[in-house]
């Protein structure tokens, strides 16, 4: 049973298993948003997309804390599209959501203006692909902000040895990751494992 739990992290399923992970995620990882958008510069109007949305809680806390701001989300799993779903009730015509794997994403070149990611990068097939597409799609001048709750490949195993298809990047392959896409000005920066990187599209 935990297993199954776990990988309802990674892929949320159509059951009720699915939206109680989705539920535990956004209230867990409250302390990460709180983070990532602490690193941010939020623009004054524009688009967030956040890839590997999830449940909706980081588009959620954007949405009410910017009042100008569209949030743009896309996530692999039927489940979490539906559950941000309900954020367009609350939020009509400032959110959009959108069934697709990070390495494609279905959306024009230079669209947003800011990119973010949590707990996510782990799950995806190709991170360098999938980097080249966010990239794609932010406007000149934008950044990438990747967050991770853990990146020690040792101390994971825990995780990365239940979860099928989960692989954990140290902070160094996480900034080549960024690197190789073309990011400029990376940071990263710890706390305990978890770990955060940013980068700009020149
Ligand atoms: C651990 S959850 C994190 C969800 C949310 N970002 C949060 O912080 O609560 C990982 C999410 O990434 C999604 N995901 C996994 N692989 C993906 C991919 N290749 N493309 C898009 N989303 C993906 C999963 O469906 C899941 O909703």
């Amino acid at each position: 049973m935990f297993t199954r739990y776990l990988n309802n992290c990674g892929r949320p399923e159509s059951n009720k298993l699915g939206r109680f992970v989705l539920k535990s995620m956004n209230k867990g990882h409250a302390y990460i948003y709180r983070w990532l958008l602490g690193n941010v510069h939020l623009p004054e109007i524009g688009i967030v997309l956040d890839v590997g949305c999830g449940g909706g809680a980081l588009m959620e806390r954007i949405l009410n804390e910017f009042p100008s701001i569209k949030t743009y989300g896309i996530d692999i799993s039927d489940e979490s599209v539906r559950m941000c779903g309900e954020l367009k009730k609350k939020h009509p015509g400032r959110i959009e959501v959108r069934k697709a794997d990070a390495v494609s994403l279905p959306f024009p070149d230079e669209t947003f203006s800011l990119a973010l990611s949590c707990e996510s990068i782990y799950f995806w097939k190709a991170p360098d692909k999938a980097l080249s597409e966010i990239y794609r799609t932010l406007i000149s001048g934008s950044w990438l902000a990747v967050a991770v709750e853990t990146s020690d490949k040792n101390k994971a195993r825990i995780w990365s040895d239940r979860i099928s298809g989960m692989t954990v990047y140290s902070p160094g392959e996480l900034r080549s990751l960024f690197c190789n896409a073309g990011f400029v000005h990376i940071e990263s920066q710890m706390k305990g494992q978890a770990c955060l990187v940013k980068g700009m599209k020149p």
